[in-house]
Protein backbone atom coordinates (compact mmCIF):
# COMPACT_ATOMS: atom_id res chain seq x y z
CA UNK A 1 0.00 0.00 0.00
CA UNK A 2 1.35 3.45 -0.89
CA UNK A 3 1.69 5.66 1.75
CA UNK A 4 -0.93 8.96 1.60
CA UNK A 5 1.76 10.98 3.22
CA UNK A 6 5.23 12.15 2.83
CA UNK A 7 7.45 10.94 5.70
CA UNK A 8 7.72 13.64 8.94
CA UNK A 9 11.16 15.23 8.09
CA UNK A 10 12.58 18.69 9.21
CA UNK A 11 14.59 21.41 8.44
CA UNK A 12 17.87 19.23 9.36
CA UNK A 13 16.91 16.30 7.67
CA UNK A 14 15.57 14.25 10.80
CA UNK A 15 13.09 11.59 9.63
CA UNK A 16 10.72 10.93 12.22
CA UNK A 17 9.37 7.29 13.02
CA UNK A 18 9.00 7.42 16.53
CA UNK A 19 6.04 9.18 18.50
CA UNK A 20 5.76 8.81 22.45
CA UNK A 21 1.92 9.14 23.57
CA UNK A 22 0.85 10.55 27.05
CA UNK A 23 -2.34 9.24 27.91
CA UNK A 24 -2.67 10.72 31.26
CA UNK A 25 -0.73 13.26 33.43
CA UNK A 26 -1.58 11.73 36.38
CA UNK A 27 0.74 9.40 38.46
CA UNK A 28 -0.17 7.68 42.07
CA UNK A 29 3.91 8.68 42.84
CA UNK A 30 5.38 12.24 43.02
CA UNK A 31 9.03 11.15 42.22
CA UNK A 32 10.86 14.89 42.50
CA UNK A 33 12.86 14.78 39.08
CA UNK A 34 9.13 15.17 37.76
CA UNK A 35 6.58 16.01 39.53
CA UNK A 36 5.56 18.44 42.67
CA UNK A 37 5.07 17.58 46.21
CA UNK A 38 1.54 18.45 45.99
CA UNK A 39 -0.57 18.47 42.59
CA UNK A 40 -3.96 20.51 42.30
CA UNK A 41 -5.63 18.84 40.01
CA UNK A 42 -4.61 16.26 37.16
CA UNK A 43 -6.43 17.33 33.61
CA UNK A 44 -10.16 16.22 33.82
CA UNK A 45 -11.46 13.21 31.55
CA UNK A 46 -13.28 15.69 29.22
CA UNK A 47 -9.49 17.56 28.82
CA UNK A 48 -7.89 13.63 28.02
CA UNK A 49 -7.90 12.89 24.36
CA UNK A 50 -10.07 9.95 24.03
CA UNK A 51 -8.91 6.67 22.53
CA UNK A 52 -10.53 6.96 19.45
CA UNK A 53 -8.57 10.08 18.88
CA UNK A 54 -5.36 8.47 20.12
CA UNK A 55 -6.40 6.17 17.84
CA UNK A 56 -6.58 8.11 14.72
CA UNK A 57 -3.90 10.61 15.80
CA UNK A 58 -1.64 7.57 15.47
CA UNK A 59 -3.20 6.37 12.18
CA UNK A 60 -2.38 9.51 10.43
CA UNK A 61 1.11 9.74 11.54
CA UNK A 62 1.92 6.31 10.41
CA UNK A 63 0.27 7.09 7.06
CA UNK A 64 3.78 9.38 7.31
CA UNK A 65 6.11 6.55 8.25
CA UNK A 66 6.19 6.09 12.37
CA UNK A 67 6.42 2.86 12.97
CA UNK A 68 6.60 2.83 16.96
CA UNK A 69 5.07 3.85 19.52
CA UNK A 70 5.58 4.62 23.06
CA UNK A 71 2.91 5.26 26.10
CA UNK A 72 3.75 7.49 28.69
CA UNK A 73 2.19 9.88 31.33
CA UNK A 74 2.01 10.39 34.21
CA UNK A 75 2.03 6.90 35.02
CA UNK A 76 -0.01 4.92 31.84
CA UNK A 77 -1.15 3.06 33.86
CA UNK A 78 -3.03 5.44 35.84
CA UNK A 79 -5.51 5.71 32.24
CA UNK A 80 -8.19 3.01 32.90
CA UNK A 81 -8.58 0.37 30.13
CA UNK A 82 -5.23 1.36 28.37
CA UNK A 83 -5.00 -2.19 27.16
CA UNK A 84 -7.69 -1.46 25.19
CA UNK A 85 -5.61 1.01 23.86
CA UNK A 86 -2.61 -1.45 22.72
CA UNK A 87 -4.79 -3.57 21.09
CA UNK A 88 -6.44 -0.81 19.01
CA UNK A 89 -2.94 0.29 17.76
CA UNK A 90 -2.21 -3.23 17.17
CA UNK A 91 -4.47 -3.56 14.47
CA UNK A 92 -2.46 -0.71 12.80
CA UNK A 93 -0.37 -1.92 10.18
CA UNK A 94 3.39 -0.20 9.49
CA UNK A 95 3.21 -0.07 13.65
CA UNK A 96 5.78 -2.71 14.71
CA UNK A 97 6.33 -1.47 18.36
CA UNK A 98 4.09 -0.94 20.86
CA UNK A 99 6.00 -0.15 24.13
CA UNK A 100 5.36 1.47 27.36
CA UNK A 101 7.50 3.25 29.95
CA UNK A 102 6.04 2.89 33.26
CA UNK A 103 6.73 2.93 37.22
CA UNK A 104 5.63 -0.52 37.51
CA UNK A 105 3.17 -0.17 40.39
CA UNK A 106 -0.09 -1.38 38.86
CA UNK A 107 1.77 -3.48 36.57
CA UNK A 108 1.37 -7.07 38.09
CA UNK A 109 -2.44 -6.94 38.28
CA UNK A 110 -2.22 -5.10 34.47
CA UNK A 111 0.17 -7.57 32.72
CA UNK A 112 -1.54 -10.20 31.18
CA UNK A 113 -3.85 -7.73 29.84
CA UNK A 114 -1.14 -6.12 27.96
CA UNK A 115 0.19 -8.77 26.59
CA UNK A 116 -2.82 -10.08 24.85
CA UNK A 117 -3.36 -6.71 23.77
CA UNK A 118 -0.19 -6.43 21.77
CA UNK A 119 2.37 -4.81 24.07
CA UNK A 120 5.77 -5.54 22.32
CA UNK A 121 8.54 -3.01 24.94
CA UNK A 122 8.05 -2.43 28.22
CA UNK A 123 10.70 0.16 30.72
CA UNK A 124 9.94 -0.02 34.15
CA UNK A 125 11.40 2.82 36.05
CA UNK A 126 13.72 1.38 39.25
CA UNK A 127 16.10 4.14 41.20
CA UNK A 128 17.14 2.53 43.84
CA UNK A 129 16.46 -1.06 45.37
CA UNK A 130 16.25 0.63 48.91
CA UNK A 131 12.80 1.74 50.57
CA UNK A 132 14.18 4.83 52.38
CA UNK A 133 15.55 5.80 49.09
CA UNK A 134 12.13 5.28 47.00
CA UNK A 135 10.49 7.19 49.44
CA UNK A 136 12.79 9.98 49.01
CA UNK A 137 12.63 10.08 45.66
CA UNK A 138 8.99 9.49 44.92
CA UNK A 139 7.65 10.86 47.91
CA UNK A 140 5.27 7.98 48.19
CA UNK A 141 5.77 4.07 49.70
CA UNK A 142 5.52 1.01 47.00
CA UNK A 143 9.12 -0.40 46.26
CA UNK A 144 7.08 -3.74 46.65
CA UNK A 145 4.46 -3.38 44.13
CA UNK A 146 7.48 -1.88 41.54
CA UNK A 147 9.78 -5.08 42.20
CA UNK A 148 6.17 -7.63 41.77
CA UNK A 149 5.67 -5.81 38.67
CA UNK A 150 9.24 -6.08 37.10
CA UNK A 151 8.86 -9.89 37.81
CA UNK A 152 5.39 -10.09 36.08
CA UNK A 153 6.97 -8.47 32.90
CA UNK A 154 9.70 -10.89 33.29
CA UNK A 155 7.39 -13.72 33.42
CA UNK A 156 6.48 -12.67 30.01
CA UNK A 157 7.84 -12.13 25.95
CA UNK A 158 8.00 -8.90 26.09
CA UNK A 159 11.35 -7.06 25.97
CA UNK A 160 11.96 -5.06 29.46
CA UNK A 161 14.17 -2.95 30.47
CA UNK A 162 14.72 -1.09 33.28
CA UNK A 163 15.16 2.70 33.33
CA UNK A 164 16.84 4.74 36.20
CA UNK A 165 17.79 7.98 36.78
CA UNK A 166 20.26 8.88 39.90
CA UNK A 167 20.34 11.99 41.46
CA UNK A 168 24.15 12.73 43.22
CA UNK A 169 22.13 13.38 46.93
CA UNK A 170 19.64 10.53 47.29
CA UNK A 171 20.68 7.71 45.35
CA UNK A 172 24.22 7.39 43.65
CA UNK A 173 25.21 4.30 45.95
CA UNK A 174 22.68 2.29 44.35
CA UNK A 175 24.09 2.12 40.51
CA UNK A 176 26.27 -1.06 41.37
CA UNK A 177 23.41 -2.97 43.35
CA UNK A 178 20.79 -1.82 40.56
CA UNK A 179 23.15 -2.85 37.69
CA UNK A 180 23.77 -6.44 39.83
CA UNK A 181 19.76 -6.39 40.08
CA UNK A 182 19.59 -6.33 36.08
CA UNK A 183 22.31 -8.64 35.50
CA UNK A 184 20.89 -11.32 38.15
CA UNK A 185 17.89 -10.75 35.38
CA UNK A 186 19.98 -10.85 32.23
CA UNK A 187 18.19 -7.79 31.32
CA UNK A 188 19.36 -4.08 30.68
CA UNK A 189 19.16 -1.24 32.69
CA UNK A 190 19.73 2.30 31.28
CA UNK A 191 20.51 5.14 33.43
CA UNK A 192 19.02 8.54 32.36
CA UNK A 193 20.63 12.12 33.28
CA UNK A 194 18.47 14.10 34.87
CA UNK A 195 17.28 16.81 32.78
CA UNK A 196 15.79 20.23 33.47
CA UNK A 197 12.27 18.95 33.49
CA UNK A 198 11.10 18.78 37.17
CA UNK A 199 7.91 20.81 38.34
CA UNK A 200 9.89 22.14 41.40
CA UNK A 201 12.36 23.68 38.85
CA UNK A 202 14.81 22.41 41.62
CA UNK A 203 17.28 20.91 38.53
CA UNK A 204 21.01 21.99 38.56
CA UNK A 205 24.04 20.88 37.34
CA UNK A 206 25.31 19.37 40.59
CA UNK A 207 22.60 16.98 41.15
CA UNK A 208 23.36 15.31 37.43
CA UNK A 209 25.24 11.98 37.25
CA UNK A 210 26.99 12.22 34.20
CA UNK A 211 26.53 8.42 32.18
CA UNK A 212 30.50 8.50 31.88
CA UNK A 213 30.77 8.54 35.72
CA UNK A 214 28.43 5.97 36.52
CA UNK A 215 30.04 4.45 33.26
CA UNK A 216 33.65 4.52 35.09
CA UNK A 217 32.30 3.20 38.52
CA UNK A 218 30.34 0.14 37.19
CA UNK A 219 33.68 -0.64 35.27
CA UNK A 220 35.26 -0.70 39.05
CA UNK A 221 32.99 -3.14 40.13
CA UNK A 222 32.16 -5.21 36.93
CA UNK A 223 34.95 -4.86 34.58
CA UNK A 224 35.47 -3.19 31.00
CA UNK A 225 32.53 -2.63 29.33
CA UNK A 226 32.09 -3.17 26.03
CA UNK A 227 30.70 -1.15 23.52
CA UNK A 228 27.51 -2.12 21.82
CA UNK A 229 26.86 -0.15 18.98
CA UNK A 230 23.85 1.32 18.30
CA UNK A 231 20.73 -1.14 16.34
CA UNK A 232 18.83 1.96 15.93
CA UNK A 233 20.78 5.01 14.61
CA UNK A 234 17.98 7.01 16.49
CA UNK A 235 18.37 4.99 20.13
CA UNK A 236 19.43 7.98 22.60
CA UNK A 237 21.08 5.18 24.57
CA UNK A 238 25.17 4.15 24.21
CA UNK A 239 24.75 0.75 25.20
CA UNK A 240 27.34 -1.90 26.56
CA UNK A 241 27.78 -5.39 27.30
CA UNK A 242 29.70 -7.50 30.02
CA UNK A 243 32.68 -9.63 29.61
CA UNK A 244 30.28 -12.54 30.91
CA UNK A 245 27.13 -11.17 28.67
CA UNK A 246 24.96 -11.36 31.40
CA UNK A 247 22.99 -8.31 30.74
CA UNK A 248 23.55 -4.77 29.73
CA UNK A 249 23.64 -1.19 30.13
CA UNK A 250 22.99 1.80 28.65
CA UNK A 251 23.54 5.31 29.30
CA UNK A 252 21.28 8.42 28.12
CA UNK A 253 23.02 11.54 28.34
CA UNK A 254 20.84 14.35 26.77
CA UNK A 255 22.64 16.39 29.45
CA UNK A 256 26.65 15.87 28.91
CA UNK A 257 26.37 14.25 25.60
CA UNK A 258 23.14 15.64 23.57
CA UNK A 259 21.96 13.60 21.30
CA UNK A 260 19.67 15.89 19.21
CA UNK A 261 21.19 15.46 15.74
CA UNK A 262 20.27 11.65 15.25
CA UNK A 263 16.43 12.54 17.28
CA UNK A 264 13.27 10.81 15.04
CA UNK A 265 10.60 11.60 17.64
CA UNK A 266 7.38 13.71 18.41
CA UNK A 267 5.01 13.86 21.10
CA UNK A 268 1.59 13.59 21.94
CA UNK A 269 0.45 15.11 24.98
CA UNK A 270 -2.67 14.00 26.96
CA UNK A 271 -4.35 16.92 26.24
CA UNK A 272 -4.11 16.51 22.23
CA UNK A 273 -0.98 18.92 21.60
CA UNK A 274 1.76 18.18 18.93
CA UNK A 275 5.52 18.80 20.79
CA UNK A 276 8.68 18.09 18.28
CA UNK A 277 10.81 18.43 21.74
CA UNK A 278 10.60 17.69 25.01
CA UNK A 279 12.22 21.01 25.45
CA UNK A 280 10.20 22.79 22.67
CA UNK A 281 7.78 25.98 23.80
CA UNK A 282 5.41 25.47 21.20
CA UNK A 283 2.98 23.09 20.79
CA UNK A 284 0.69 22.14 17.82
CA UNK A 285 -3.32 21.45 18.89
CA UNK A 286 -4.63 18.53 17.27
CA UNK A 287 -7.46 18.15 19.89
CA UNK A 288 -8.65 21.32 18.46
CA UNK A 289 -9.04 19.93 14.81
CA UNK A 290 -9.86 17.26 15.86
CA UNK A 291 -13.00 18.74 17.80
CA UNK A 292 -14.01 21.61 14.90
CA UNK A 293 -14.15 18.21 12.32
CA UNK A 294 -10.87 18.78 10.53
CA UNK A 295 -10.02 15.91 8.32
CA UNK A 296 -6.90 13.17 8.36
CA UNK A 297 -5.04 15.59 6.11
CA UNK A 298 -5.30 18.51 7.69
CA UNK A 299 -4.08 16.73 11.04
CA UNK A 300 -1.09 15.54 8.83
CA UNK A 301 -0.52 19.40 8.05
CA UNK A 302 -0.81 20.54 12.15
CA UNK A 303 1.99 17.26 12.31
CA UNK A 304 4.25 18.38 9.70
CA UNK A 305 4.11 21.58 10.46
CA UNK A 306 5.41 20.44 14.01
CA UNK A 307 8.07 18.91 12.86
CA UNK A 308 9.24 21.66 10.42
CA UNK A 309 9.15 24.13 13.14
CA UNK A 310 11.85 21.81 14.94
CA UNK A 311 14.95 23.57 16.54
CA UNK A 312 18.00 21.59 15.92
CA UNK A 313 19.01 21.15 19.27
CA UNK A 314 17.74 21.33 22.92
CA UNK A 315 20.23 23.85 23.96
CA UNK A 316 20.23 23.07 28.09
CA UNK A 317 23.69 23.92 28.31
CA UNK A 318 23.59 27.47 26.67
CA UNK A 319 22.80 30.67 28.50
CA UNK A 320 19.80 31.31 27.07
CA UNK A 321 18.08 28.18 27.64
CA UNK A 322 14.62 28.48 29.09
CA UNK A 323 13.02 25.36 31.02
CA UNK A 324 9.34 24.77 28.95
CA UNK A 325 6.46 25.72 31.17
CA UNK A 326 5.48 21.75 31.71
CA UNK A 327 7.00 19.53 33.48
CA UNK A 328 7.71 15.79 32.68
CA UNK A 329 4.50 14.32 33.38
CA UNK A 330 2.35 16.62 31.64
CA UNK A 331 4.29 16.62 28.57
CA UNK A 332 5.45 12.86 28.41
CA UNK A 333 8.77 11.28 28.94
N1 LIG B 1 15.00 13.98 33.69
C1 LIG B 1 15.21 12.81 33.08
N2 LIG B 1 14.32 11.82 33.04
C2 LIG B 1 13.16 12.02 33.67
N3 LIG B 1 12.11 11.23 33.83
C3 LIG B 1 11.18 11.89 34.53
N4 LIG B 1 11.62 13.11 34.86
C4 LIG B 1 12.86 13.22 34.34
C5 LIG B 1 13.84 14.24 34.33
N5 LIG B 1 13.64 15.42 34.93
C6 LIG B 1 12.07 9.89 33.30
C7 LIG B 1 12.42 8.90 34.38
C8 LIG B 1 11.33 7.95 34.38
C9 LIG B 1 10.60 8.22 33.10
C10 LIG B 1 9.15 8.00 33.20
O1 LIG B 1 10.81 9.59 32.83
O2 LIG B 1 13.57 8.22 33.98
O3 LIG B 1 11.85 6.64 34.37
FE1 LIG C 1 5.17 9.50 38.04
FE2 LIG C 1 6.93 8.83 36.19
FE3 LIG C 1 6.84 11.31 37.01
FE4 LIG C 1 7.74 9.42 38.67
S1 LIG C 1 8.69 10.06 36.74
S2 LIG C 1 6.28 11.04 39.18
S3 LIG C 1 6.53 7.70 38.10
S4 LIG C 1 5.26 10.28 35.95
Amino acid sequence: MTSPFLPLIDGFGRVHTSLRVSVTDACNIRCRYCMPAMVNSFLPQSKLLSFDAIERIVRVLVAAGVCKVRLTGGEPLMRPDLDQLVSRLNRIEGLHQIAMTTNGMMLAGMMDRLVNAGLTHINISLDTLREEAFRQISRRDGIERVLQGIESALKTDLVVRLNALVLRDINLEDCIPLVEFARDRNIFIRFIEFMPLDADRNWSQDQVVSGDELRARVETTFGLLTPLGRSDPAQPASDYGFADGRGGIGFIDPVSKPFCESCNRLRLTADGKLRNCLFGREEWDVRAAIDSGESDSRLYEIASDCIKNKFAAHGISTSSFQQPERAMYQIGG
